[in-house]
């Protein structure tokens, strides 16, 4: 099939419902666009899986909890296309706001609270008490997506870790898609790869390998057999608050497969260290299911910086 690229919520609608109706499986990747090989991957593993691919582009407003950083957000449509239709995606898609929620927008365009998805318990702690709103607005767009779409699967990063608890159970809560989470892309230094990244500086670059650092090395104490999670937690937040050119906002650890908002005490049987933190202009933000397997080429990577 050959690459296609629509400006409009409804004709995106229809193509999906098309190919449905065809009998082909419908792989879907939400994004915001500035895509990189982060998102390319995802779509690289959805063309394997399905017989077609679907990618939005859509800054979501929702998601939104600072108005300057909306605004900041990179947008390049043009080039997102061309690295779609190079990776074997068949629908490129965008759309507005009101496209999206017809009838749920106010005077202002403010969506109505009636309008709004819960995120759920995963929304609770770290990302969710930082960004105020912000899963809240995640948790609607995608759910709204996945109604337009209506995809067998649907394919997130690791990289947005609480991202892919809060997706799981919209799309638990809707009966599908089914949800496959990729691992987190980086660079060769191991900065995990991410749009907002073009805004940093160089120097600035090397200051935020400090986070994949800090996280290989609570890695390589879980692999030497510490569980106990407030010694994680303070080695990950040690690594990380002398650091220079870095305002930590969250260092924490959580069961990975038991979310909950507070901070955890005692052994850890599974757990995922997870970090935020301003770096220049920027807010990022990475993660590490501890002691497995894309671990160890960061713990090199790290290793090999100096
Ligand atoms: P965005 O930040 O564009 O990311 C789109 C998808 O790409 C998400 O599933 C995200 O986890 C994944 N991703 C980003 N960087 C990655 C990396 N370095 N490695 C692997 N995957 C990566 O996340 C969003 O958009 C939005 O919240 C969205 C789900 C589209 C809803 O608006």
């Amino acid at each position: 099939m050959s690459f296609h690229r629509l400006g409009s919520v409804a004709a995106a609608e229809a193509w999906c419902a098309a190919r449905r109706d065809e009998g082909k499986s419908v792989g879907f990747v939400p994004t915001m666009g500035a895509l990189h090989d982060g998102h390319l991957t995802l779509v690289e593993r959805s063309v394997r899986e399905c017989d077609v691919t679907v990618v939005s582009v859509f800054v979501n407003p929702l998601q939104f909890d600072d108005p300057a950083d909306l605004e900041r957000y990179p947008r390049d449509e043009d080039a997102d296309a061309r690295a779609l239709e190079e990776a074997g995606c068949d629908l490129m898609f965008t759309g507005t706001l009101p496209e999206f929620f017809p009838g749920s927008l106010d005077e202002q365009g403010s969506i109505e609270p009636g309008a709004l998805i819960s995120p759920g318990p995963a929304a609770e702690g770290l990302e969710g008490a930082s960004r105020s709103g912000h899963f809240t607005g995640v948790a609607t767009i995608v759910h709204r997506l996945f109604e337009v779409v209506n995809p067998s699967r649907a394919y997130f990063g690791r990289k947005d870790y609480q991202q892919s608890l809060i997706v799981r159970e919209v799309a638990a809560s809707r009966g599908g898609p089914q949800i496959t989470v990729c691992p987190t892309v980086r660079t060769e230094a191991g900065l995990a790869r991410s749009s907002r990244n073009e805004r940093l500086s160089e120097a600035e670059r090397e200051d935020a390998l400090v986070l994949s650092s800090a996280l290989a090395s609570v890695d390589a104490l879980w692999r030497a057999g510490e569980r106990d999670a407030e010694v994680l937690a303070r080695a990950l937040a040690s690594a990380l608050e002398s650091a220079p050119g870095v305002r930590l906002d969250y260092a924490a650890v959580r069961d990975a497969e038991r979310w909950t908002g507070a901070d955890p005490s005692g052994p850890m049987e599974s757990c995922v260290a997870l970090v935020a933190a301003q770096v220049g202009p920027v807010r990022l933000i990475d993660n590490l299911v501890l002691g497995e397997g894309d671990v160890c080429e960061i713990a090199t990577r790290a290793g090999s910086r100096t």
